[in-house]
């Protein structure tokens, strides 16, 4: 495990800290109507699980619970014998309060002026024919599903059906590969796919439903898929097992009467990269994630359901997506915009084009997004009227101090709050935040824990570090949207959160408290990477390379990167004398690129593959990533003397700056 203060995305954070940290006080107008007020911390803090028990009532019961948690270390139950339907409070609920007419998406396609508008009570009759359409296919009670969808809103009403079933959904980003689909079908052993012919990205229509025909190739038990019809490209056929979505879902009964489900009935499992080469199945249940998505989405964007509209610029395929686009904003009624394409879709103003039609109040982005904004220019969001915005937020890596500055002057105007929020797949809400209103925030720092949340920083031996220094961030009491576990390996979540510092949850992350005891992020201390906010193992990369006969030895590291915040560079050596000349090299290279993307997908795909004869290695024969990502980033070498043969990281060091410049970096 690395030093968290040195571990990467944290260098800019740091340096921020040495200088003197600016402070945004909140704006007297949103501090005079914001939903959280001063008191909010204390409350929560004299009996968090009471007041997590308060914040149970923003959510519609069936049956209400008797006791609001058990915790039997690391396990814990949330609203123990509370039953409720996640899809009934996402939607019914609003249309018997009157609320059928509220829009609950403004959807935007990727192609200039294609749109939807989707109200409540339309949200609630697709819920619920494709509800009886998934009966109709066979889905019971305790199923798990797997959803492999583009951008659209029959993405959401796939997982609300599933939810209203009580069948556990796996949503699977679209940029994931058949490969990585298919071991994912296999680990939560669905046996029903909801896809789509395929979606549009940077202009280009790319393919789903033939990623879903090979995966399927691996998993027999998989029974039908289901298929919407989004670009009319051609797809292969099977009969009996492909119904398409317009066939089977559109002639449904447009009711379906709900049974509602225990508050620990399984609502999705969300593949992450891990340590090692195989994703964890990271287990969400009802009650508690629903409670932890609705009131953290009420507090950090202050939401004022009757007037904000409210934009989660992410993909419904991760776990942003699913809290701040589907549970959270639906649970609170709130309208949100989804857009289906990349920020440059019909040109570099496109993100504020859709704020200043849709009087969007609240965004949700990356920082990776901010910077790739900054890169552009401020004349696209100047180019705009932007004044509807009043809030922005950040999720997903760390942001350095100059983009949320630039965030803050070319997108707030210097108005809007800014809510750098800190969380995980596991943690299923927001954990870490600034309260709009309450908090007077510093540009680059997380700073607080929510209300109701215990984290901290600890040394190696678990020893709270004091205010100015650095450690590893835990969580040291359980919250109801906290992960249930890995989906069918109990021993894996024990050791993975709970065994490094006995009794607390570690995150995997490194953090510093500063003078005043405010927490900034530092970024991960073990082998994930961050790319452009999403997670990728680099063990898993490195078991991509090595599936290739050619491959002896692979590492991969995350180097930082001005823009994606880390980018995958591999270092591989080849078995025998494959390669003879510069030219067999590259093509290798580029070969080794492509079987990457083809295992896991193309986010995975290194930015650089430096072949070499010798990984630098320990005597104990363990690969030193620490010093080949100081060759990675260009910087000094450390120290090397733990090192079998020193000579060999000077090697690759010569080699690396040797192709500087030679690269094609993209
Ligand atoms: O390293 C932290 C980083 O993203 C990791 C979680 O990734 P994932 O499970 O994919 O969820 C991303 C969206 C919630 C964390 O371990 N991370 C997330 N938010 C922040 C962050 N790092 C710094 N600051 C943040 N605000």
């Amino acid at each position: 495990m690395s030093d968290p203060v040195q571990s990467s995305g944290g260098g800019e954070a740091l340096s921020a800290l040495l200088h003197e940290t600016r402070r945004f006080p909140p704006p007297p107008e949103i501090a005079a109507q914001a939903n959280a007020q001063p008191g909010i911390y204390e409350d929560a803090a004299k009996d968090p699980v009471a007041w997590w028990a308060t914040q149970a009532e923003r959510i519609t019961w069936d049956t209400p619970f008797e006791r609001v948690l058990e915790w039997d270390l690391p396990f814990a139950k949330w609203f123990v014998g509370g039953k409720l339907n996640a899809s009934v409070n996402c939607v019914d609920r609003h249309v018997a309060a009157g609320r059928g007419d509220k829009v609950a998406y403004h959807w935007v396609g990727e192609p200039d002026g294609e749109t939807r508008t989707i109200t409540y009570g339309q949200l609630h009759a697709m819920v619920c024919q494709a509800a009886n359409a998934l009966v109709e296919l066979g889905v019971k009670t305790g199923n798990r599903v797997a959803i492999y969808m583009p951008m659209i809103p029959e993405t959401v009403v796939a997982m609300l059906a599933c939810a209203r079933l009580g069948a556990a959904h796996s949503v699977i980003f679209g940029g994931f590969s058949a490969e990585a689909l298919a071991g994912r079908i296999l680990d939560a052993d669905a046996r029903m796919v909801i896809t789509a012919d395929g979606g549009y990205r940077r202009g280009a229509k790319a393919a789903l439903k033939v990623n879903v025909d090979d995966a399927l190739r691996q998993c027999p038990d998989v029974r039908s898929v289901l298929v919407v019809r989004r670009t009319g490209q051609e797809v292969t056929w099977e009969e009996g097992r492909d119904h398409w979505w317009h066939d089977i879902v559109d002639r449904q009964p447009t009711s379906h009467e709900p049974e509602f489900f225990d508050a620990e009935q399984p609502l999705y499992i969300m593949y992450t990269s891990g340590t090692t080469a195989k994703p964890k199945g990271i287990l969400h249940t009802t009650g508690g994630y629903l409670v932890h998505c609705a009131t953290t989405h009420h507090y950090i964007f202050d939401i004022k359901p009757e007037t904000d509209v409210f934009w989660t610029a992410a993909d419904v395929g991760w776990v942003t997506g699913h809290s701040y686009i589907v549970y959270g904003p639906l649970a609170n009624g709130t309208t949100s915009v989804m857009y289906e394409g990349t920020p440059d879709a019909g040109g570099r103003d496109r993100w504020w084009r859709i704020v200043e039609e849709y009087r969007v109040s609240i965004l949700y982005t990356a920082p990776t997004t901010i910077r790739t904004l900054m890169k552009w220019g401020e004349e696209y969001p100047a180019a705009h009227d932007l004044s509807s915005l009043r809030l922005l937020g950040s999720v997903g890596e760390p942001i350095n101090p100059e983009a949320w500055m630039w965030y803050r002057k070319n997108v707030g105007r210097e108005r809007c709050p800014i809510v750098d929020t800190w969380w995980q797949t596991e943690t299923g809400g927001i954990l870490i935040t600034p309260l709009p209103g309450i908090t007077a925030t510093k540009p680059g720092a997380a700073m607080t824990p929510f209300p109701g949340i215990s984290a901290d920083v600890i040394d190696n031996d678990g020893i709270p570090v004091g205010k100015g220094q650095g450690g590893y961030l835990v969580i040291t009491a359980p919250w109801p949207g906290m992960l249930r576990g890995i989906w069918g390996d109990p021993e894996r979540y024990k050791e993975t959160y709970w065994s490094r510092f006995p009794g607390q949850y570690f995150a995997g992350d490194g953090a510093k408290k500063d003078d005043d005891g405010d927490l900034w992020l530092l970024g991960r201390v073990d082998d994930v990477m961050n790319i452009s906010g999403h997670r990728i193992s680099t063990t898993e990369i490195e078991h991509a390379l090595v599936g290739d006969s050619r491959v002896a030895e692979a590492a991969v590291v995350g180097a930082s990167d001005a823009t994606t915040g880390q980018a995958i560079v591999a270092f591989v050596t080849i078995k025998g004398d494959i390669v003879q000349t510069p030219e067999e090299g590259e093509i290798l290279v580029e070969e080794l690129r492509a079987t990457v993307a083809r295992t896991i997908g193309p986010i995975a795909k290194p930015r650089q593959i430096l072949l070499t004869p010798e990984l630098p290695k320990t005597r104990s024969g363990k690969i030193m990533r620490r010093l080949l990502r100081d060759v990675a980033e260009n910087r000094e070498l450390g120290d090397v003397t733990t090192l079998l043969d020193p000579t060999v990281v000077n090697m690759i060091d010569e080699k690396m700056k040797a192709r500087a410049g030679t690269d094609d970096d993209t």
